[in-house]
């Protein structure tokens, strides 16, 4: 049986780290409030050059974690034939960050897609990889989640609640057809559009005449807007949801979980799904304190370091899973 196997994984996360320390110095905010409220210590986020841009891009960072997934994959970039792109953050309005990695890794007009699912949009795109490759459309995936989110934040005391959480970085995975047991063995994917306005970023928006104006940016419009208690609500019960739903497609239980890389939103959530499921410790895998939430690129830069930890095996069940913003959630069940 041919199936989607993840023969590579590489992550980049910029230099420059903002503690919650430095973040207090600007915005009205502690060390303790967010520690306790998220689990993050310290996130990244691009350095600004003296251009006023910062000094990669997303697609930029997006290649550099591609080429790690390629170099770990024992790959060559002319075996890729498709990309596909995760993020809610494009470098431009269009076209997606997909094809400018086309263009930096060489691909030689391999199929560029982009995802455009948020938190969401890792487990979209393994799952949109893996039916390529079920149905021959593609042999070798690149998939890639990759934001900035720093230039996007409002960094005033008025947005603390969005600013204190998020970071920029990338990760990437190779995904090849292959022979056997290995790779995804079932996705699950939902959506609910009715919370769409609970969590989103309204401006620039396409039914305005130029798009934007200065009352939407007096009133903080074009700045992400998030419903913290809501979201926290439904994201700890569809990620149980979904994890439940994926492993009886495959027929397994909690406890056949080697290791589950939960999108890293809040500390809190991981260990309430954690606990409900009844999971242990070492199924369960984080890292945001490091990085905070990155938002597509959470789960591919965690596997990364899952990898490099030593933490997942040939052999392995693995569960990725994440909600966020449409509201759309979903998970992916895969043998390593
Ligand atoms: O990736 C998917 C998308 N995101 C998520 O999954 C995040 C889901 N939600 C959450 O993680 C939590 O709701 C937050 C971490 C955002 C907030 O935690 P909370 O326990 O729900 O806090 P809250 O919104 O109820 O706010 C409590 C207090 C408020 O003050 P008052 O009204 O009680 O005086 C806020 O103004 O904390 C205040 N607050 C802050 N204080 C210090 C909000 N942000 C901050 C801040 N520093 N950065």
């Amino acid at each position: 049986m041919i199936r989607a196997a993840i023969i590579g994984t590489g992550f980049f996360a910029p230099e420059n780290v903002v503690t919650n320390d430095d973040l207090a110095q600007i915005i009205d905010t502690s060390d303790k409030w967010i520690t306790e409220r998220s689990g993050i210590k310290e996130r990244r986020w691009l350095a600004m050059g003296e251009d006023g841009r910062t000094v990669l891009n997303g697609a930029e960072m997006g290649a550099k974690a591609a080429e790690r997934a390629i170099a770990n994959a024992g790959i060559e970039n002319s075996d890729i034939d498709q990309v596909i792109f995760a993020t809610l953050n494009p470098d431009v309005a269009f076209p997606g960050n997909g094809v400018f990695i086309e263009e930096l890794l060489g691909l030689n007009t391999a199929g560029a897609m982009d995802i455009r699912n948020q938190c969401t949009g890792f487990v979209y795109g393994l799952a949109a990889a893996d039916g390529f490759i079920r149905a021959g459309t593609a042999k070798t995936v690149l998939v890639i989640g990759g934001e900035i989110q720093s230039t996007a934040l409002d960094k005033s005391d008025r947005g603390r609640d969005m600013s204190v959480l998020f970071g920029d970085g990338a990760g990437a995975v190779v995904v090849q057809a292959k022979e056997g047991d290995q790779g995804v063995i079932a996705s699950v994917l939902h959506s609910q559009g009715r919370y769409a306005r609970d969590l989103w970023l309204e401006g620039p928006v396409a039914t305005m005449e130029g798009r934007i104006d200065s009352a939407m940016i007096d009133e903080g419009r074009h700045f992400p807007k998030m419903n913290g208690q809501i979201v926290f609500k439904h994201a700890t019960r569809r990620f149980c949801e979904s994890i439940n739903e994926v492993l009886e497609k495959g027929g397994f239980t909690p406890e056949d979980i080697d290791l589950m890389v939960p999108h890293q939103a809040n500390q809190r959530i991981t260990d309430a799904v954690g606990q409900r499921l009844g999971l242990k410790p070492e199924q369960v895998f984080s890292n945001i304190a490091k990085y905070g939430n990155t938002t597509a690129a959470t789960i591919p830069i965690a596997l990364a370091e899952a990898v490099e930890e030593g933490r997942l095996k040939k052999g392995d069940l693995l569960v990725t899973v994440a909600f966020g913003s449409g509201f759309t959630w979903g998970a992916n069940l895969v043998r390593w």
